[in-house]
């Protein structure tokens, strides 16, 4: 079985790895997609820290082949959703935690339900802190796959008004989505006092954040823990949570948006393109043959 491990501070290597047995409270799932975030980047160059050497990711979709004999053989052969913290990139994953195996709708494909993984799920936890706010809420990293998800969310729950923003070299993409998304921002968005600012950037927009700050804006980021006067949201979903995301997914009200898929062998060339490449929809790996 291939794993993608990370040995060293910008080293990874794609290794053959025996296959954990399967236990009586086990699960074992083939690996189709694993998605690529932005923390995968940062655990690998280092500026998260992380034990080395260890197989990377935490998330990834794939289809149940192998059920322990104490547990419900109700979920062989389907397609599942499946969180193990103790590494996704691999062909085979063997979990031994049960609701941590999420069955994936029919009308739900493979790509959208590992695009949950890491950023629509942040979103839902992040709507579920700011949907009865009375402030006017602005995104910065709007064009993030976190940020396109939560102004999904907004849209369809709320009346809370909010103003997206993202950089230039993002601005047409961010229109695109909002148009295809049907997305609905508050146009008449007038200068305000009393703001209620999201962060999913990190510190490239700390000048911006400053000011809000300046301005007894209330802000909040999931991007950066250590700045004074923002308050880090980190908060794990449920699996029912991920449940709730799909059936949005099937019922055409929730999109989500995929950019390119990289074939496992090719993961170099994952982490090259996704290092030097704007949020375009989130980029997956692939395990499959
Ligand atoms: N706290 C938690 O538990 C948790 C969990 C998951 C993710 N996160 C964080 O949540 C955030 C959103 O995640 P995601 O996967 O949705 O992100 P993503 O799709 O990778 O998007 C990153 C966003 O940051 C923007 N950005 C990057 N560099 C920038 C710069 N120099 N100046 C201005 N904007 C810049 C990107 O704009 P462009 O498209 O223009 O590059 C994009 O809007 C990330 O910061 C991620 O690390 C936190």
């Amino acid at each position: 079985m291939k794993a993608i491990i990370q040995t060293g501070y910008n080293k990874t290597q794609i290794k053959e790895m025996p296959s954990i047995p399967l236990s009586p409270i086990s699960i074992k799932v083939k690996t189709n997609f694993v998605p690529l975030l932005r923390y995968d980047l940062l655990k690998i160059n280092g500026q998260v820290p992380t034990k080395l050497p260890s197989i990377l990711g935490y998330g990834a979709t794939g289809t149940v082949v192998a059920i322990g004999n104490l547990r419900s053989s109700s979920l062989l052969n389907k397609r599942v959703l499946i969180l193990n913290p103790w590494g996704t990139f691999q062909e085979k994953i063997t979990s031994n935690i049960p609701p941590l195996t999420i069955p994936i709708l029919d009308n739900v494909s493979n790509e959208e339900a590992t695009g949950l993984i890491g950023g629509a799920d942040l979103a839902l936890s992040l709507f579920k802190i700011v949907k009865n706010t009375f402030k006017q809420i602005i995104i910065y990293g709007a064009d993030s796959v976190t940020g396109l998800v939560l102004m999904q969310l907004l849209t369809r729950f709320t009346k809370v008004p909010f103003i997206p923003k993202a950089r230039t070299l993002s601005a047409n993409y961010l229109k695109q989505k909002i148009n295809e998304y049907n997305i609905k921002p508050d146009i008449e968005a007038t200068a305000q006092k009393n703001n209620l600012i999201i962060d999913l950037v990190g510190s490239d927009i700390n000048d911006k954040l400053y000011q809000h700050i300046q301005n007894n804006d209330e802000v909040i980021s999931v991007a950066q823990n250590d700045l004074l006067g923002v308050k880090f949201i980190s908060k794990p979903a449920l699996p029912k949570d991920y449940s709730f995301l799909m059936n949005e997914i099937s019922n055409n009200r929730l999109f989500i948006p995929i950019n390119q898929i990289f074939n496992y062998k090719n993961f170099n060339e994952a982490i090259e393109y996704q290092t030097t490449s704007p949020s375009r929809g989130r980029n997956l790996i692939s395990f499959k043959d």
